[in-house]
């Protein structure tokens, strides 16, 4: 009796599990990028919100241009995407912005991902943050933020 007992308590337990595991609203979310407000004098150099996003103006372009990059992003919403990076670099630099995008697990799921890829986005970015003048400790200090990132974004 004790014995099937234990067995119906067990086979319980492992359904709840189960059930825990499949149910998305249990599931944590990544945060996408700790804020840094230490950074916030960074966020500064770039201009503040405004300058993030006209950075992501000329960074789109940037990657549109590249034979590399224009694959992944040619059938993408690109002002979400622009919007959404811009308030995610923001969040990171310790502004007052509220990053309300995708987790970057999610929002890259759908694409295949290689390091040389995102090696190959830092290298269109670094040219975007040159053309607009941010200095290279600035532009530093936002990639060195990034750089772990390619754990959620590289998937291939
Ligand atoms: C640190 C590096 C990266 C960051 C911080 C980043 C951030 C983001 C953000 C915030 C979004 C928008 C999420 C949303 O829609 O809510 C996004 C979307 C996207 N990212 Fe990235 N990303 C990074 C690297 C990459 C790389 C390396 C690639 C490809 C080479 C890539 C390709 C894309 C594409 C194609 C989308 C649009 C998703 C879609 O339309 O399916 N990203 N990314």
């Amino acid at each position: 009796m004790t014995r099937i007992l234990t067995r119906s308590l067990l086979l319980a337990l492992a359904a709840s599990a189960s059930l825990a595991g499949a149910d998305p609203a249990a599931r944590p979310i990544p945060n996408p990028a700790p804020a840094h407000p230490e950074l916030r004098h960074v966020l500064d150099e770039f201009g503040g919100e405004a300058g993030l996003r006209a950075l992501m103006d000329d960074f789109m372009v940037i990657l549109l241009d590249d034979p590399r990059m224009r694959p992944f992003f040619e059938n993408s919403d690109l002002e979400r995407v622009k919007d959404k990076l811009a308030l995610q670099f923001c969040v990171i630099l310790g502004g007052d912005c509220v990053y309300d995008g995708l987790d970057m697990v999610e929002s890259h799921a759908g694409h295949e991902i290689r390091r040389a890829d995102f090696n190959a986005l830092v290298e269109d970015l670094q040219i975007a943050m040159e053309r607009r003048g941010i200095p290279t400790r600035a532009q530093n200090q936002l990639l060195a933020k990034l750089a772990p990132m390619y754990r959620e974004v590289v998937n291939r």
